[in-house]
């Protein structure tokens, strides 16, 4: 049954939707909207999309049809497409789904509070213009959790020859500094421990920003890091996503200097091969990654490392796949997250892919191909993490606490500074609140957790 006045909202993608949607959510929530338990009894209902590959964009239509089965013909429910296939398809979503009354890009979000009103006065509503000279983020109130994200960068300027994100989140914007500290400012007074930065090419923080506004001097990732590394109150700092191109020495100086940054590096290589790194346009080689990953070992004790990968990219050959399983052998990845290729409109690979079509050439990867080719490379990132893994049994780690079993009140759940999922046990007369750091010892290593047993508050062991 549908409830006036809730909303629900649906988030498909990366973190950068994931921290959108919680920009909505104060949106809707200033308007009085309290938020429903499911699609299906929300009066309101936004999807947030991504279109890095298609699948959500099926996944988007399969919902439209089920809110319009379920609410007879949407009566009563409005709903709105924000995100990346908003600012793909604009206007297009409007003609082609009647149940839609909204559809806003990945700019328009700042614009959400006039949209809004317009739209439940039975407006239907297209705003996709993209305004690249302001990034600025009214502070949002949502309660915030001990991990959250915090956005520091829009847009992308690298143009990697698969990718669709330069197209829809248009060009690099750094956020100013001062915005990015006095939101972490404000959500460690609300009980934040933990802060991952987002940005699509983060590496290339400050880049178009110029001097800080205190003059300060130049602003860059490092700086942005040292600056996050003083905020009181946050214990734990991540970020993401570095591109290996803009990832240098002057980055893992900072990680290795500020003691809150974690030992956590994601660095997507996408491939081993240099011929389809080439053709994906990443701008380096395999041996200079390589180089890259050893200084920062060298400089950060138990720094772990996790990766993207394309399979099946055009031109993929068997040879250039086997490249890519022996640098994830060489390399050692905790974390794998492998995606088959999937063609995207406006890029130079699809052009690539047409155009020896024509020529009648077939570089595309077929699709049981690709399917074999991820299956393998899963199995070979499960078979590392184990092994690598398999020694921290026995051994204690720093977990962050963030919530306890709902049935069972002597098991916890939190995330090691390595970014593993750690489950404990503590003693029942322990009470242990989310946000603490405790230490735990790992009394078993399983696929992708780890279990143990509380062993004391993390200080109670630090300090002798
Ligand atoms: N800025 C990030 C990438 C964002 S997209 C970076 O530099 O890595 C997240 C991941 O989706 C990419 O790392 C890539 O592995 C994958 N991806 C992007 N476009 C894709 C496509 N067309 N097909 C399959 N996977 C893709
Ligand atoms: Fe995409 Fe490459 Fe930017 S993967 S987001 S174009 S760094």
């Amino acid at each position: 049954m549908v409830n006036s006045g809730t909303y629900y909202i649906v988030t498909y993608g990366c973190q950068m939707n994931e921290y959108d949607s919680q920009r909505a959510e104060a949106v809707l929530e200033s308007f009085g909207y309290i938020q429903g338990s499911s699609v299906e009894d929300a009066s309101f209902v936004l999807i947030n999309t991504c279109t890095v590959r298609e699948k959500p964009f099926h996944k988007m239509e399969s919902l439209l049809g089920r809110i319009y089965k379920d609410s007879g013909g949407s009566k009563g429910v409005k709903v709105g497409i924000m995100g990346c296939i908003a600012q793909q398809e604009g206007e297009r979503i409007l003609s082609r789904f009647s149940q839609v009354s909204c559809v806003m890009g990945t700019d328009a979000l700042v614009r959400f509070p006039q949209i809004f009103p317009r739209v439940m006065a039975g407006e239907r509503v297209v705003d996709i213009a993209m305004n690249p000279a302001d990034y600025h983020i009214d502070s949002f109130k949502v309660a915030p959790n001990i991990s959250m994200y915090v956005s520091v960068m829009k847009g992308c300027d690298k143009y990697c020859s698969y990718c669709i994100v330069p197209f829809v989140r248009g060009r690099e914007v750094s956020r100013p500094l001062a915005d990015v500290i006095g939101e972490i400012e404000r959500l460690a007074l609300g009980g934040t421990k933990e802060i991952t930065l987002l940005g699509q090419n983060i590496n290339s923080y400050g880049k178009n920003l110029g001097n800080d506004s205190d003059g300060s001097g130049d602003v860059n990732f490092a700086t942005l890091l040292r600056a996050v590394n003083g905020v009181a109150g946050i214990e734990r700092i991540r970020f993401m996503t570095s591109n290996p191109w803009d990832f240098d020495e002057n980055i893992v100086d900072a990680m290795a200097e500020c003691h809150k940054v974690c030992e956590y590096l994601h660095l997507p290589l996408q491939s081993g091969s240099n011929k389809v790194l080439k053709s994906m346009r990443r701008n380096h080689t395999i041996e200079e990654y390589i180089r890259k990953v050893e200084y920062a070992k060298a400089k950060i004790p138990g720094l772990t490392l996790s990766s993207d990968f394309i399979v099946g990219f055009p031109g993929e050959t068997e040879e250039d796949f086997q490249k890519t399983m022996e640098a994830m052998d060489t390399i050692g990845y905790d974390m794998v997250y492998a995606f088959i290729y999937s063609p995207r409109p406006n890029t130079k690979s699809l052009a690539m892919e047409e155009r020896a079509q024509k020529e009648s050439r077939n570089i595309s990867v077929p699709l049981h191909e690709q399917k074999r080719r991820l299956a393998m490379m899963m199995d070979a990132a499960d078979a590392r993490r184990a092994k690598d893994r398999a020694i921290l049994q026995g051994s204690t780690v720093e977990v962050l606490v963030t919530g306890a079993s709902k049935t069972d009140s002597t098991t916890y759940t939190g995330r090691s500074r390595q970014n593993m999922v750690v489950n404990f046990v503590a003693q029942p007369q322990t009470e242990i609140p989310p946000g603490s750091l405790v230490t735990v010892r790992v009394d078993e290593v399983r696929r992708y957790a780890l279990q143990g047993t509380h062993v004391g508050a993390v200080s109670s062991v630090l300090t002798p």
